[in-house]
């Protein structure tokens, strides 16, 4: 079992359902988030960090042996910004655990790194990446960065490509892309209990009628999804007309949108 468990981007909305749902999965879980947390409980140490804060990140790393790196900013935002919390930030990150020897992150990566295929598409992981925004740009920097540090150090990462996870599905894209955060859970615990993961890519979306993704390769991780959308098609389809032709994408608004600057 893992010992100590580096939660970054604790204080936001999966890391919060993290900090919930995976008390148990290791013996201390270490949360940390540049915006405030709430008083450690049982079991939790709050370090509050800024990712972009090279020296910091080092020291918040160390004594963990596996991370589940969520803090980012995590909508298209000007280039700065994500320049230095996600380009910047996961950067530290790697190089931190390195020095401190962890061998296993999951990094929060995002559906956004292939949101310019056209909705119809069925992708997989060898599928070409078409980041849909500044934002998907700045993942695709995290999962190649994964890569290198897999292929030199032997670090093993799982890209998370999220669908779009909170409590419910509340429009059409999201029929197609929720993740449930139970089937989110499940997965993350997978991924920390498999003996073995290498540097694997992977889409985080729950059981829906009309996925665009597939996971087939990740099999192997024996998790299956066990929430789908369906139950919430008919009152969103209701309230919702039929995507227009600006959303053919399947980063729906981010593909649509102009690129900010
Ligand atoms: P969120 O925006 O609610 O939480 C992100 C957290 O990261 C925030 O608490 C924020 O304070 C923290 N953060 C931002 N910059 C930081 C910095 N420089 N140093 C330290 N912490 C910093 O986002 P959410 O929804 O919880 O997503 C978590 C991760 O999953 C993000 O990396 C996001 O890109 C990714 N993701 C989430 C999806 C979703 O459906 N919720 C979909 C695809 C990807």
């Amino acid at each position: 079992m893992t010992t100590r468990l580096l939660i970054t981007g604790a204080a936001g909305g999966l890391g919060r359902y993290a900090r919930e749902g995976l008390k148990g999965c290791a013996d201390v879980l270490r949360l940390s988030d540049v915006a405030t947390l709430s008083p450690a409980g049982e079991g939790e140490e709050i370090v509050r960090c800024d990712l972009a804060e090279r020296e910091a990140v080092d020291q918040l790393v160390r004594g963990c042996d596996a991370i589940l790196h969520l803090g980012a900013i995590s909508v298209e935002s000007d280039f700065d910004a994500l320049l230095q919390a996600n380009i910047l930030g996961t950067y530290n990150l790697y190089e931190a655990a390195r020095k401190a020897g962890v061998n296993r992150i999951l990094f929060a990566s995002t559906n956004h790194v292939t949101g310019f295929h056209p909705i119809g598409e069925t992708l997989d992981h060898l599928s070409p990446r078409r980041p849909d925004s500044l934002y998907g740009v700045s993942k695709c920097f995290g999962e190649d960065l994964s890569r290198l540090y897999f292929d030199k150090y032997g670090m093993e990462t799982a890209c998370l490509r999220i669908g779009s996870c909170f409590a419910e599905p509340t429009n059409r894209r999201m029929l197609s892309t929720w993740l449930s955060p139970r089937d989110f859970l499940a997965l993350v615990r997978r991924l920390l209990d498999a003996p073995k993961i290498g540097h694997l890519v992977l889409y985080g979306v729950s059981a829906n009628r009309d996925v665009w993704w597939s996971n087939g390769h990740a099999d192997f991780l024996g998790w299956r999804p066990q929430d789908s959308s369906e139950p919430y098609r008919h009152e969103i389809e209701k309230r919702e007309e039929e995507p227009s032709d600006g959303v053919r994408y399947q980063g729906g608004r981010h593909a649509a949108a102009k690129l900010p600057g």
